[in-house]
């Protein structure tokens, strides 16, 4: 079961074809997913050839194929990780019974929200990104950015599988909506507020894929405890393709600290045609506040129903000393309005969104620590710092406060003063958009913004030509 069928209009691990009405109802989706596609992927790059990765296994050890596809031909499908026959829901009220193969029926509507608020999130980067081709540093950087999109796309299929599967004709119409939101629309937004964004320049990208992706990270792990196995199975295998995303962001945030380092040696960066170091941090900011939000409320009657349920456990569950939740309490900061701090104590169920935010936060610490690395390597004597929780939160206990960076309580009239030197703002934009004009598309060659990475894909060259341009392209030779 682990090797995936491509011979298949739909690639899948899941012996598909011995379901015909289902086969049939995503066969159905197939050409809106791909219309979809063709609207809102990657602008302009439809024809040209990407050395892409694609999965041929779930197994660890052989799951990746590289070879140039168009990205309209990748073979989007199906792929869980094999099933254990006996799995037991190991946290909440279900702890120690048997995991569920079908929705059970008091949690079929909490369970389809779940599903379509994660399933939003995907074709939602997609369209967030769909321009950058147009400006990537590198083709190396234009492949990556690619197969994030092409994997976004993937999961967009994995919770469009389990939605035609176990939710019936809400289910199909759950996945025809997916298709029809839009990120930033104002009349049809995508349902979380990161994703709708804008998220234009490379900046923006590395920080995203750094700080957004990881968020998904969080949440698919606490599905991948999920006591509704299949949703369980579908989110581990999302994981391993989400590894790379944040690997893209993280190196890329890493060669532009170094490239400016280097060019700071020789005087101003930005004459230079360098990103300074102050606009990154204020980057960071800014993306790492809005993923904070993603994770919910503080104190959530959902978050408490969800865990309760076995629906969505906390990071590493089986790790925690005791899965009932019920015995432990959570101390949460709350402000008033004149910021007097009181410290309020929650039953730990209700405070499960930010037992979870603060496995990311834990996670996201270590990412700035290893690109305080890379600074110090370069022999330069700025760091980057990560943002206190409070800062620029538009969800939860914190909303419509202010914060500074480091978390103290200031006034309004004191964060519209500082909030551009904190958060990117308009002449970042115009800054990171004049250095951002064109695309770089000889192979080997980089941006002058960015640092070359160590090494390439797949252990090919730097100036391998990772995307190969259809002749009537505009970058074509
Ligand atoms: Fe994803
Ligand atoms: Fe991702």
């Amino acid at each position: 079961m682990a090797n995936i069928d491509y011979s298949e209009k739909i690639p899948n691990n899941v012996d598909l074809a011995s379901d015909r009405k289902l086969q049939r109802a995503l066969e159905e989706w197939q050409p809106n997913f791909l219309q979809w596609w063709q609207e809102m992927g990657p602008d302009g790059f439809q024809q040209d050839q990407i050395y892409l990765r694609t999965a041929v296994s779930v197994d660890r050890d052989g799951w990746a194929h590289f070879g140039h596809v168009k990205m309209p031909d990748y073979r989007w499908g199906i792929f869980l990780t094999p099933g254990d026959e006996n799995r037991l829901i190991h946290f909440g009220d279900h702890l120690g019974t048997k995991a569920w193969d079908q929705v059970p029926g008091e949690y079929r509507n909490m369970l389809r929200r779940i599903i379509v608020t994660q399933g939003d999130t995907e074709p939602a980067s997609v369209e967030q990104q769909r321009r950058l081709g147009h400006t990537a540093p590198s083709l190396y950087d234009m492949r990556n950015l690619f197969q994030v999109n092409v994997e976004e796309g993937r999961h967009l299929w994995a919770m469009v599988y389990l939605l035609h599967k176990y939710f019936g004709r809400d289910g199909r119409e759950e996945a025809e909506a997916l298709l029809e939101r839009r990120s930033g629309d104002p009349d049809s937004p995508r349902i979380l507020g990161a994703f709708n964004e804008p998220c234009t320049d490379w900046l923006s990208f590395f920080c995203f894929t750094t700080f957004t992706d990881r968020d998904g990270k969080y949440q698919l792990r606490a599905l991948s405890e999920s006591g509704f196995d299949p949703l369980a199975r579908t989110t581990e295998f999302m994981l391993t393709e989400e590894a790379h995303h944040m690997f893209v962001g993280k190196t890329g945030v890493e060669r532009i600290l170094q490239r400016t380092a280097r060019l700071a040696k020789g005087g101003d960066v930005l004459n230079q045609g360098g990103i300074p170091f102050e606009m990154v941090q204020r980057a960071v900011n800014f993306w790492y506040s809005v993923s904070l939000d993603l994770f919910g409320g503080e104190d959530s009657s959902n978050a408490a129903t969800f865990f309760g349920a076995g629906l969505k456990g906390r990071d590493r569950e089986m790790e925690q000393a005791e899965h009932s939740g019920l015995n432990e309490t959570f101390k949460l900061e709350k402000f008033a309005p004149d910021g007097t701090m009181t410290v309020e104590e929650l039953p730990l169920r209700r405070a499960m969104n930010e037992v979870l935010r603060e496995a990311y936060v834990k996670d996201c610490d270590k990412v700035v620590k290893s690109w305080n690395r890379a600074l110090e390597a370069e022999g330069t004597d700025f760091r980057l710092t990560l943002p206190h929780k409070r800062f620029h939160r538009a969800q939860g206990v914190y909303a419509g406060l202010h914060f500074d960076p480091q978390g103290r309580f200031v006034t309004p009239d004191e964060w519209e003063k500082r909030k551009d030197d904190w958060i990117v703002n308009d002449r970042d934009r115009d800054v990171l958009a004049n250095l951002m004009t064109e695309a770089v598309v000889k192979p080997g060659e980089f941006a002058g913004w960015i640092a070359p990475p160590p090494r390439g894909i797949d252990g090919q060259p730097l100036d391998f030509e990772y995307v190969k341009f259809h002749s009537g392209s505009p970058y074509a030779e």
